[in-house]
């Protein structure tokens, strides 16, 4: 065994890993940037095409640029029939993040580009991964339930169109807002545990779907991405607004979690809580069950409460929280969550996948490779002697 080295079991917290320009998450402040623009003037004046461009090609774009770019993504929507019908050959109870991390190296292999490892062939690997992801998710609800694919509309803006492919209907301009919004809100947030799988795997100059498709097994975890879904489930077990503080009292007495409160990097109000949550009342309004928003709303407060009466720390609400009342209130199935999560992190992904390619921010990045300490000898020694199988 080596000299002692320093060995931090703390999930690489607090260390800086990398150079990046695409976007700053300032925890104390509660702060989120996307290439220098705060999220909240984002989510309120820019669409999620928008916010794609400006994280692929580190501008907001000017008009001709912007609808050049919608009509590559309207082009691109579309899936090979090839990938149809593998899904169509799958069991229709198979978890729709499995279904999308199976999906995406399938495209790869009708990628034209795929050998192609100049920045615009990465770009354009970019644009498709952005644009066919969410026609995935909803063809795989479609075809789990038995029916076929909805083609996807050109006319439509990309949270309209998922919301289409979804339904068949085409949602009226609030919702459709809201979901947009609700993109741009979750479509980047720097080196998070997804970002960084992507990151890693490009390190190892695996092409764009070998990295895409190691986030979303990331993000598909409980405690990233997978958070939305048992926020709703904790909010249906739960059941009414009088339940909340006895089962915020058990959850943390048994040592417990409550998802969507609490967050690795901010140390104060999650910004994108606090753009979902009228949001998600609006909707409960604007469906007539408002009870999930105010149950929500109960719980953050008294979890809140509770946490700092027994930890004596602050803990807050981050930005699973009030997305799940909110795509609940769409109608959206709750398995469909952390996929919709996908559709929208897919920009911010694709990004960090370019920049790790290209060098985006100096100095030239490198093949991530961190050391361990081994700890797990079997036979008290560092080498134990190879024993023969009769003798074990
Ligand atoms: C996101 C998360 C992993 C960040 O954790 P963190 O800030 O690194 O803090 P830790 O996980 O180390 O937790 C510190 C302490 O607070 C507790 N804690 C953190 N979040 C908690 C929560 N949501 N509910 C109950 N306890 C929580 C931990 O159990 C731990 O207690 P301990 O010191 O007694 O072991 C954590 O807050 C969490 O699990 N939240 C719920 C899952 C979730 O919403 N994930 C989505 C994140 S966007």
């Amino acid at each position: 065994m080596e000299a002692s080295k320093e060995i931090l079991d703390t999930g690489l917290r607090g260390v800086t890993i990398a150079h990046t320009r695409i976007s700053d998450v300032d925890g104390a402040a509660g702060k989120l940037i996307y290439r220098g623009y705060l999220v909240k003037e984002l989510a309120e004046n820019a669409t999620f095409e928008e916010v794609a461009y400006l994280l692929l090609y580190e501008r907001l774009p000017k008009k001709d640029k912007l609808e050049a770019f919608e009509a590559q993504i309207a082009e691109e929507r579309s899936i090979p029939s090839e990938v149809i019908s593998a899904l169509q050959s799958l069991p229709p109870n198979s978890p729709p993040m499995d279904i999308l991390q199976s999906a995406v190296p399938m495209l790869a292999t009708c990628d034209p580009d795929i050998k192609d490892q100049t920045k615009e062939a990465s770009c354009r690997m970019a644009i498709r991964l952005i644009a066919k992801i969410a026609t995935i998710v909803a063809a795989w609800d479609r075809i789990r339930n038995g029916k076929p694919p909805i083609d996807p509309d050109p006319e439509l803006s990309h949270a309209a169109n998922f919301l289409y492919m979804l339904t068949g209907d085409v949602p009226d301009d609030e919702v459709s807002s809201f979901f947009d919004a609700g993109l741009v809100l979750h479509a980047e947030h720097s080196f998070n545990a997804s970002t960084f799988a992507a990151r890693e795997v490009a390190s190892t100059r695996a092409h764009m779907y070998a990295a895409i498709s190691a986030a979303i097994g990331s993000l598909s975890g409980e405690l990233h991405g997978g958070a939305n879904v048992r926020v709703m489930e904790m909010l249906t077990k739960i059941g009414s607004p009088e339940a909340v503080e006895p089962f915020v009292n058990d959850i943390l007495d048994s040592g417990g979690k409550i998802f969507g409160l609490g967050h690795a990097v901010y140390k104060t109000d999650d910004p994108r809580a606090r753009i979902l949550a009228p949001m998600s009342k609006i909707m409960g309004q604007r469906i007539g069950e408002t009870k999930w928003y105010e149950m929500s709303e109960i719980l953050e407060k008294k979890g809140k409460e509770a946490f700092k009466k027994r930890k004596g720390s602050d803990i807050y609400a981050n930005v699973d929280f009030y997305s799940a009342s909110l795509y609940y209130a769409m109608g959206i199935p709750l398995d469909l969550f952390t996929p919709i999560f996908a559709i929208s992190r897919i920009a911010g992904w694709t990004a960090h996948v370019i920049e790790e390619q290209f060098a985006g921010a100096a100095p030239k990045p490198v093949l991530y490779r961190p050391e361990s300490e081994y700890v797990g000898d079997y036979c008290g020694a560092e080498e134990c002697t190879f024993v023969p199988m009769e003798n074990r």
